[in-house]
Formats: C-alpha cells, sequence, structure tokens
C-alpha cells in the first residue's frame, strides 16, 4: 500500500493556504486510500525564534485542527514530531549525504534569510539544515508519496535526491518520495499582496484568512482583496494575481475550475461575495468540530501519544538500517557481526 507522510509547522494560526493546499487532501483522499503519516513538526518550527509557552499552545492547536480538518486516527497517525526520536537521529545521517552548496541554494532559506538581516535578527544554524531534518521526516517512514503546497515541493525533491545518494553508496535503504500537489489553490496568495503566497506568519493578518477566523471576519478579508484597476474577470495568474488568486480559491471550494469560473462574471463584487461564501462553507465543519474538541483536551492527548507510539515503530525499523548501512555498529555489535559474517 502507498505510504504517505505530510507535516504541518505550529508557527502560527493555520491559513486557508495550508487547508486547501495541503490538509483537505489528507483527510479527504489520503487517509482513505493509503497508509497515512501526519506529523505536527514543532522541531521545525524552532529555527527561528519561539516563545516556549506560544509554542506549546501552537503545537496543540495545530494538531486539533488537523484533527479538526478530519484526520481520523482510526485510519491514520498523528503525532508531534519531537516525540519520535527517529527524526533527529536520521536528520543527522543525512547532513553526512548532503552539501552544505545544496543547502545553501533552497529558496526558502535565502527568502528567509533575507527577511531575517532585514530585520536585524542573527539566522540559526538549523534554518540552514531544516531541509535536510525534513527530508528525514519523509524517508524514515519509507513514504512514497508527500501531498504538500506549491512552496514545499523543492524541499521533498531534496528529500528525493538525498535518498538516491544515500541509495547509491551505502545500498538500498530509502523509498525515494514524490512531492503530490492539488489541481489548484497549490499556491493561495496573499490577499494583501498577490504576488506573495499566503503565510501563517504575516504579520497585520488582513491578507491571510486563518481556519479560526470568524465568518464575519473572513468576509471582511476578501471583501477586501485587493484585485487591480480592470473591470472584466479573466484568470491570468501572472497580469492579474488578485483576481486569479479569488478565482482559484472559488474553485477550490467549489470543486470547479478557475478558468471556466471566471466566465460566469461580470463584476470584481460578485465574484468575491461568492469567494466569501465558498469559503465560509468549507470552514465551517472545521470550525464546529474544532469547537467540540476544545471541550476535550485528554482526547486529543490520548491520539497523540498513541499516534508518536505508532510513529516510532514504523520509523525505527528503517533509520536502525541507515545507521547499520553507513557503518555505525549496533549496540549488540558482537552478535551482529558475526550474524553478517564479520
Ligand atoms: P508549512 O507548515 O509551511 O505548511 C504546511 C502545508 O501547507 C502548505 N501551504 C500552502 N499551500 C498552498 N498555499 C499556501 N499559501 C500555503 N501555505 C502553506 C505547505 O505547502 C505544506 O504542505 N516544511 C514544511 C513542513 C514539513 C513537512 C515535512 C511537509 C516538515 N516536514 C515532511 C511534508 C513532509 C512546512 O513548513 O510546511
Amino acid at each position: 500500500m502507498t505510504r504517505v507522510f505530510s507535516g504541518i509547522q505550529p508557527t502560527g494560526n493555520l491559513t486557508l493556504g495550508n487547508y486547501l493546499g495541503a490538509m483537505r487532501r489528507w483527510a479527504q483522499t489520503d487517509q482513505h486510500q493509503t497508509d497515512s503519516v501526519f506529523c505536527v513538526v514543532d522541531l521545525h518550527a524552532l529555527t527561528v525564534d519561539q516563545d516556549p509557552a506560544r509554542l506549546r499552545r501552537l503545537s496543540r492547536q495545530t494538531a486539533m485542527l488537523m484533527l479538526a480538518a478530519g484526520l481520523d486516527p482510526e485510519v491514520c497517525t498523528v503525532f508531534l514530531q519531537s516525540h519520535v526520536d527517529e527524526h533527529t537521529r536520521l536528520s543527522y545521517l543525512l547532513e553526512c549525504v548532503a552539501s552544505d552548496g545544496e543547502m545553501r541554494r533552497m529558496i526558502q532559506y535565502k527568502e528567509k534569510v533575507a527577511r531575517q538581516r532585514e530585520r536585524g535578527a542573527s539566522v540559526r544554524l538549523s534554518l540552514l539544515t531544516y531541509p535536510v531534518l525534513m527530508a528525514a521526516d519523509i524517508l524514515g517512514y519509507g513514504a512514497d508519496e508527500v501531498p504538500v503546497g506549491d512552496d514545499q515541493v523543492q524541499h521533498v525533491e531534496l528529500a528525493r535526491d538525498l535518498a538516491v545518494r544515500f541509495n547509491q553508496r551505502y545500498g538500498h535503504t530509502f523509498v525515494v518520495p514524490k512531492a503530490t500537489r492539488p489541481a489548484v489553490a497549490a499556491r493561495v496568495m496573499n490577499l494583501q499582496n498577490p504576488t506573495a503566497k499566503m503565510g501563517k506568519s504575516d504579520d497585520s493578518g488582513l491578507g491571510v484568512v486563518y481556519l479560526l477566523d470568524e465568518p464575519d471576519v473572513v468576509r471582511k478579508k476578501i471583501m477586501r482583496a485587493v484585485t487591480d484597476s480592470g473591470r472584466s474577470v479573466e484568470y491570468d495568474r501572472e497580469g492579474r494575481p488578485g483576481i486569479a488568486n479569488l478565482l482559484e480559491i472559488l474553485a477550490a471550494c467549489t470543486g470547479g475550475d478557475p478558468e471556466a469560473l471566471a466566465g460566469a462574471y461580470e463584476s470584481y463584487g460578485a465574484l468575491k461575495k461568492d469567494t466569501a461564501e465558498a469559503v465560509l462553507e468549507v470552514l465551517e465543519p472545521v470550525r464546529a468540530r474544532h469547537r467540540e474538541l476544545c471541550t476535550d483536551p485528554a482526547h486529543v492527548e490520548g491520539v497523540l501519544r498513541d499516534g508518536a507510539e505508532k510513529a516510532r515503530a514504523m520509523a525505527r525499523p528503517t533509520v536502525d538500517a541507515a545507521y547499520r548501512a553507513i557503518g555505525l555498529l549496533p549496540p549488540a555489535f558482537e552478535t551482529a557481526l558475526s550474524a553478517v559474517g564479520r
């Protein structure tokens, strides 16, 4: 059976981009059709400065929203990355097959470094090695597929490269994974700046629809989305990014096609209104389940505890095999050496 792995960082409140680009597919298809593993990647969050209490709160909230989005622990595995040591164990080995140059070429690294330098903040070393930890997340579970939004495709390609390189040098150890992207809304853009991605850490929040925004707030944000001075509704990502973004969001929420939907509208106002209502319809069940889960934190804790146990059992054999393949002695090395005849 196909193994799927994906993750989400608890660095801020989850957004419509996270939902349409990744989480919705996890819940609606991946978990039913594959052997799926989904992770709150809390260690990744530490690549930038975090207030410990806020990180704890957001880690819990992210897990809760994954369940609220429909992940069912009966059919998939949901856990926190820091609860399973295999991720960091494997990450170090992969750092020993990755090169400094390929890390520095990662687009997200370059963008984040530029932003941090602008603010005069120092850059953590872990920001540079972050894609290797992400590769370890994926390779440790033998994942065939990694459902992500556009911005993570380059990182999944690095995981592929590292798997191939490790296998060539040390013998077949890892499954070579591939990224899968949604047909529409693989890159939901910021409503106030439609040439930038809708991200969790946008400072003003006006251009970002958060999953837990109240309906009136969602309406206001979408009705105020930046468009352009044109009048006709056309699907043109380069020339009309604001309108194209709304059409993609509407298409993703209603199951339509952005180009075809463009022909159905004569005014920006009507497009915005329908987009807002379609987004609310998609988010309402998530918000309702989230409210329920908030009343039962012990349930969520139990899910994460069981999930970590399952995840550990899945990742351990592969990570142990990688340790042996690269030349590290297992703890009981006398027995192991005689077993392989050396
Ligand atoms: P993160 O936490 O930034 O985002 C989680 C998922 O949401 C997708 N996404 C978007 N999709 C469309 N439009 C957007 N505006 C948008 N914003 C976010 C992301 O592509 C992602 O699929 N490095 C990863 C987390 C990670 C991971 C992994 C993912 C760590 N280890 C292993 C897959 C497999 C990240 O920062 O995602």
